[in-house]
């Protein structure tokens, strides 16, 4: 029987995200037995630097994880023998033939398959395909690209790049990654909703006051501020992160759980959106203070940010899906940085109760307690339910309570990063969890034209104070469709 050998190469090896997420999530497979038996591991980038230098500068970003520490030392030392390096331009064939033969040595008689992760800025993708695929692509077995967003800046870019991208590669080989989608209760959001009985028949507009999705870092850009301010929140976040749990949170039941089926009802979700508007928008961006004798800097203080940027650090937004399960529900996202908390979650406001019994001593209360389903991705991940709770005792008072599953208590089990499930997807070739070209351009198609017309009026984003709830202008826009912001810190019960 042939064998085969599956080898990933690390363009931009040397870069944040490779250093932090690739790497040390390439080593958690190999240790937790997932990555198949013969692979080997290439770091590709333009800096001089032999094996040994690549193996010394990773080994200082991979950990073992803490409920299995065993030979943690030893499994890092076999890891790192399979880690090799090869430097060389982004735009040289000539560089990517030399990665070919690299690779040919140790794939001898082999079945090669090849990935390729691009962990590199837009502007070089299309060269380094164009690179990989003439130099390096295998003969016989699988090529494949996994490619991290900026997807450009809006449909037309994005469409151009997907068009220069299939000058070299089918659609079948191109793995456009959304790391939230890798993300453990986002994958969990379709059990939840789909196994369990008393979740779907409830997931309408007649049930579902409204939804919110939202993110929120309580650090600024920080060093990141080159990349951020051609891109701003908008596309950073919600174009893609907060608008992909919306598809999955809102899709129809897809006809299996095959990567086609389930993408086809996210697109589908997608197009039934009405674009954004921008009255529906608020923007805001961070400014500086000082506080208790600490001084936090303004959004502007980056060194790469212009003085005079207007691009937002922070937005939310109202959409509307049109379509007959959903029409009149409002979809709320919001997505900051430098606000007072970090987190990602989602949150699911119900209906009053028809002819509450209880609303004639209760009313005042029952008005602002309706039950509300909370999804929290990250951190502390959880999902809990809050419900009205006859507080124990002779007579009769109400309370808010959670029924509460809290990962950590439940689970004994650290998470595994999202980049881990998403690579062994890509290994093993399942596409479920990455963005297919129309899915992308549906997402582009909702958020182009306000994108453009906040940028042609150069609207001023709100300013909101470093580490603070973000500008005061999202409270109203919530306001105008009856809605108030869910709060993590109101949740404790
Ligand atoms: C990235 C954004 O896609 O996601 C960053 O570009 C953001 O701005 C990051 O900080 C957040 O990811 P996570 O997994 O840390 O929540």
């Amino acid at each position: 029987q042939i064998k085969t050998t599956v080898s990933v190469t690390v363009v931009g090896a040397s870069g944040d995200l490779a250093k932090k997420k690739i790497f040390p999530a390439l080593f958690a497979l190999y240790y937790e037995n997932f990555l198949p038996e013969h692979f080997t591991i290439f770091g590709y980038a333009r800096s001089k630097m032999s094996d040994e230098e690549l193996r010394n500068m990773i080994s200082k970003t991979l950990t073992c994880r803490i409920d299995k520490r065993e030979n943690c030392g030893d499994k890092m030392e076999k890891f790192l023998q399979r880690c090799f390096y090869q430097s060389g331009q982004y735009y040289s064939e000539e560089n990517f033939k030399e990665l070919d033969k690299k690779l040919k040595e140790r794939e001898a008689g082999k079945v090669p398959n090849r990935l390729f992760y691009l962990s590199i800025p837009p502007n070089i993708f299309v060269d380094v395909v164009r690179c990989a695929t003439y130099g390096a692509s295998s003969p016989t077995g699988w090529t494949r690209v996994i490619v991290e967003k900026p997807f450009g800046r809006d449909s037309e870019s994005s469409r151009e790049l997907t068009a220069s991208l299939k000058q070299y590669l089918t659609e079948d080989q191109i793995f456009r990654i959304d790391h939230y989608l890798g993300k453990e209760l986002v994958e969990n959001l379709s059990v939840l909703r789909f196994s369990n009985l008393v979740f779907e028949p409830l997931w309408s507009r007649q049930y579902i006051r409204n939804v919110q999705l939202i993110f929120s870092e309580d650090f600024g850009t920080e060093g990141r501020g080159g990349y951020f301010d051609s891109y701003g929140i908008i596309r950073d976040i919600m174009q893609n992160h907060l608008l992909q749990i919306l598809a999955l949170f809102a899709m129809e039941t897809p006809v299996s759980l095959d990567a086609e089926d389930i993408r086809n009802e996210k697109v589908k979700v997608l197009k039934s959106m009405r674009p954004l508007e921008i009255e529906d928008v608020v923007v805001g961006q961070y400014k500086g203070h000082s506080k208790g004798g600490k001084s936090y800097p303004s959004y502007t203080d980056d060194p790469k940010v212009p003085n005079n940027s207007l691009t937002p650090t922070f937005a939310a937004a109202a959409l509307f899906i049109d379509n007959a399960r959903w029409d009149g529900v409002p979809f709320l996202m919001k997505a900051g940085k430098a606000l007072h908390s970090n987190g990602a979650e989602i949150r699911v406001q119900f209906r009053h109760v028809p002819g509450n019994l209880y609303r004639r001593n209760f009313g005042t209360y029952l008005d602002k307690n309706t039950n509300e389903l909370v999804i929290r991705v990250q951190p502390n991940e959880a999902i809990y339910l809050k419900i009205n709770n006859k507080v124990p005792g002779l007579g009769m008072r109400l309370d808010r309570s959670n029924l509460n599953l809290l990962y950590s208590a439940k689970y004994s089990r650290e998470i595994p990063d999202a980049y881990e499930r998403l690579l062994l997807d890509a290994i093993e070739g399942e596409r479920r969890l990455f963005i297919r070209s129309d899915e992308l351009d549906a997402a582009w198609a909702l958020f182009t034209p306000v994108l453009k017309e906040l940028e042609e009026k150069h609207v001023f984003p709100e300013l909101y104070p470093f580490g603070s709830r973000g500008p005061v202008g999202a409270h109203y826009l919530a306001a105008k469709y009856n809605v108030r912001w869910g709060d993590l810190s109101n949740d404790d019960s």
